[in-house]
């Protein structure tokens, strides 16, 4: 006999087989990643609680994880927060923050293990020295994030985050208005995550194109420490102001701008969330 529960599983039966990859994905996407944070320093303690307010499962990775500091935080972060040695942190997420000194990340990450589909956030500083006039320079050649994608050529390494302050990760707000996150990665997904997350804390990503342009963020970074190097009271956050001058000279007539067509990515640019103002209008 077919009973009228017989008939309602078969309609959910057949809505779900129609709605195929949009169900799963919609699904894949009300879950939230496990972000593992490696450090419980300024930055961890920054980036840990505001990511657990928005719905992401912390794994704080410390030399120390049972230690006063870091059980204290791992209680304020809640949301299922955790803490375990950096290699375990790692090993569990989906998603990894260097929020470490350069020093020890070679040696954590190579005993992490198969990296593949992982995305490591880099927004360290990588080692540097003081140079004859007094000011910063990095000296890991091509850039940090470079190095750290050749230790674990499987994952996903994104450059990010380094160029702002943990005062702004703390309060968005911090500076007075919107502050601007490039992000470069080699990997569309990486970076499309990565600008999703930044947006979610109230920041401004933008597209920064492929991995090496992390030496161009990191010099963004050496330059962040300028006016604290000089002694000055007042620092400065980075902010890209938007222009849409290339779109409206194609549209007069101008100069035609191609530049897209050639570059690797051009056929699967990562989408950026629009964290921006509107755009002047383009002159008639
Ligand atoms: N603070 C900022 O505003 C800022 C801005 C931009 C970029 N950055 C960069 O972000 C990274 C983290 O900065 P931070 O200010 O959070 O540094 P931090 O306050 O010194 O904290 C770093 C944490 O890393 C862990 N750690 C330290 N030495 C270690 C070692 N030898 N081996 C393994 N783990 C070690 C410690 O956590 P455990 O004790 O739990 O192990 C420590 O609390 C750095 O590369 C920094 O240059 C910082």
């Amino acid at each position: 006999m077919i009973t009228s529960r017989t008939i309602l599983f078969v309609v959910l039966f057949v809505l779900l087989c129609f709605s195929g990859n949009s169900f799963s994905q919609n699904f894949a996407q009300s879950q939230k990643e496990v972000i593992a944070i490696l450090g419980t320093g300024d930055m961890g303690d920054s980036f840990g609680p505001r990511l657990a307010v928005l719905g992401y499962k912390i794994v704080y990775g410390s030399r120390n994880p049972d230690s006063e500091k870091v059980v204290a935080l791992v209680e304020k972060t809640g949301n299922g927060a955790s803490a375990a040695t950096n290699v375990m942190a790692a090993r569990k997420a989906d998603i990894v923050f260097l929020a470490l000194p350069w020093e020890p990340i070679e040696q954590i990450l190579k005993r992490v293990g198969d990296m593949e589909g992982k995305i490591i956030i880099d927004l360290t500083w990588p080692e540097s020295e003081v140079g004859p006039d007094g000011y910063y320079q990095m000296i890991i050649k091509p850039s940090g994030a470079e190095v750290i994608q050749s230790w674990v050529p499987k994952a996903m390494v994104v450059k990010a985050f380094g160029t702002t302050g943990t005062n702004v990760i703390d309060d968005p707000d911090d500076a007075g208005g919107l502050v601007t996150i490039p992000i470069a990665s080699d990997h569309r997904h990486g970076k499309e995550v990565t600008a999703r997350i930044a947006a979610e804390l109230g920041l401004d990503p933008v597209d920064a194109g492929p991995l090496r342009m992390a030496r161009n963020i990191e010099a963004m970074m050496e330059l962040y420490m300028v006016p604290h190097t000089q002694g000055r009271d007042t620092g400065w956050e980075f902010y890209f102001r938007r222009t849409n001058y290339w779109m409206c000279n194609e549209y007069t007539g101008g100069e035609e701008v191609d530049g897209s067509s050639t570059v690797s990515d051009a056929d699967n640019l990562a989408e950026m969330p629009q964290t921006h103002g509107a755009l002047k209008p383009c002159p008639q």
